[in-house]
């Protein structure tokens, strides 16, 4: 018996959260939870977080931000990545900043305690009510995107009496490919985000005309799931024509292992070529902005399913109990993850995991290797905490499942699961 854990604990890969270990039942655990017996207790699907986990990446970007010492750094989770409040209470807690990329991203980060001079807000396609909000809220930074938004906020800011004025980046687009998927490669010349490299002057110019508005500096972020340090050294490079400012966000943008094959770079190892590249190439600055995001939550959450019915055409399909409901990246952009029985982990058998939604398209996980799969079975698959509860849904009638966070053998709703009720809350008789 004792063998038999030894073996199946090597199937745990990075994937899974760092408390996640296999228990003396046999089944596997995270933050000292059996994921059996939650399921059973709490229902599925459901995110089951490692609290812990969560809290020490954190304190991984803080730490590698201190040792590289002056100018200051500072890390601000972006909240798109896992815009549930206990999460961002918990990073505003371990003393990040925010990126918001919406008003209700907004609404939810200064309700989760985020002090409002450590928010960024963000976007493509501010529309006047998110600006005033943001304004209103005297947040710490406004990243514009377009010549539009220099017009619009620079009307706002000239209605304000209280001659306060409001702190600005500019966001380039630098023409840097993220080597990562083209549906989240955001730094390339032909990108909807930001200013083209050759408008940055003309935009540079228009904010400073502008009476109301402070430019601090620039900002770039060139696309997320990168799993080299390259291109995060060459986004500096881009920028560097525009030194100096006395701010530079460079984006978050760092890969994370979604399978045991997946090697992404050290959290230290992003800061440290962030800042070593800042510092060469950008000169003298007051502050260096990271927005992480996946890096953050991706592993330490895991989301786990009961299997309904496991039937071969051709392929053998394990049917679980929600898809794109929870997880829309795989329909998405064929987003890879892993997947495992909680009570029996490891395995052999070839299988499809489907989720339970009206698409062919619907597939979790189209290579699992899982132990003889049988109906009543939980399944997990781990690294499901970035941009899967942010992209939950309600096809199908799905009820947006709920997320657990676990420590110490204690879990915790901090989000219910949805109800019908929920589903009707909005109709209008
Ligand atoms: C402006 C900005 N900053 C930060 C992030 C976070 O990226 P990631 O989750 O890859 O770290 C994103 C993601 O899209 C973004 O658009």
């Amino acid at each position: 018996m004792a063998t038999e854990t030894k073996e199946a604990q090597a199937t745990l890969s990075a994937a899974y959260p760092r408390s996640a270990r296999i228990n003396a039942r046999g089944a596997i655990e995270v933050g000292g939870c059996d994921l059996g017996q939650l399921a059973r207790e709490l229902g599925t699907p459901a995110y089951v977080v490692d609290e812990q986990d969560l809290r020490s990446r954190a304190r991984a970007y803080l730490d590698a931000a201190q040792r590289v010492g002056l100018p200051e750094v500072a890390v601000a989770f972006a909240a798109k990545a896992f815009p549930c409040t206990a999460v961002l209470e918990l990073f505003a807690a371990e003393g990040l900043w925010c990126d918001v990329a919406s008003g209700g991203e907004l609404a939810l980060a200064l309700a989760a305690g985020f002090p409002a001079q450590r928010v960024i807000l963000h976007g493509n396609a501010k529309s006047r009510p998110e600006l005033e909000r943001a304004l209103e809220a005297a947040i710490g930074l406004i990243v514009i995107d377009n010549f539009d938004e220099i017009a619009r906020l620079g009307e706002l800011v000239g209605r304000r009496s209280d001659g306060e004025q409001q702190r600005v980046l500019i966001r380039a687009t630098p023409d840097v490919a993220g080597q990562t998927h083209a549906k989240i490669s955001t730094g390339q010349a032909d990108s909807k985000f930001g200013f083209a490299l050759e408008d940055v002057p003309a935009a540079i110019e228009a904010v400073r005309a502008t009476p109301g508005l402070q430019l601090r500096g620039l900002h770039a972020h060139i696309g997320s799931q990168i799993l080299s340090l390259e291109p995060f050294g060459a986004i500096a490079e881009a920028l560097a024509p525009f030194a100096p400012m006395p701010v530079w966000d460079l984006g978050g943008g760092l890969g994370v292992a979604y399978s045991a094959d997946q090697q992404p770079p050290a959290i230290s190892d992003h800061v440290a070529t962030l800042a070593a590249s800042a510092r060469e190439q950008l000169g003298e600055h007051e502050l260096l902005l990271l927005e992480p995001g996946r890096a953050l939550v991706a592993n330490g959450c895991v989301t786990i399913y009961t299997v309904e019915s496991v039937k071969r055409n051709v392929s053998l399909y394990v049917a679980v109990d929600g898809g794109m409901s929870d997880n829309l990246r795989p329909m998405l952009y064929g987003a890879r993850y892993e997947a495992a029985l909680v009570e029996r982990p490891g395995g052999e058998c070839e299988c499809v995991v489907a989720g339970k939604h009206c698409e062919s398209g619907d597939i979790i996980v189209p290579h699992a290797r899982l132990a003889e799969p049988r109906a009543g079975d939980i399944l997990c698959t781990p690294a499901t905490g970035a941009y899967t509860f942010a992209m939950a849904n309600n096809y199908n009638g799905a009820l947006r499942p709920p997320v657990i966070f676990c420590a110490e053998g204690t879990a915790r709703v901090v989000c219910r699961r949805e109800t019908e009720q929920d589903l009707l809350a909005r109709d209008v008789r």
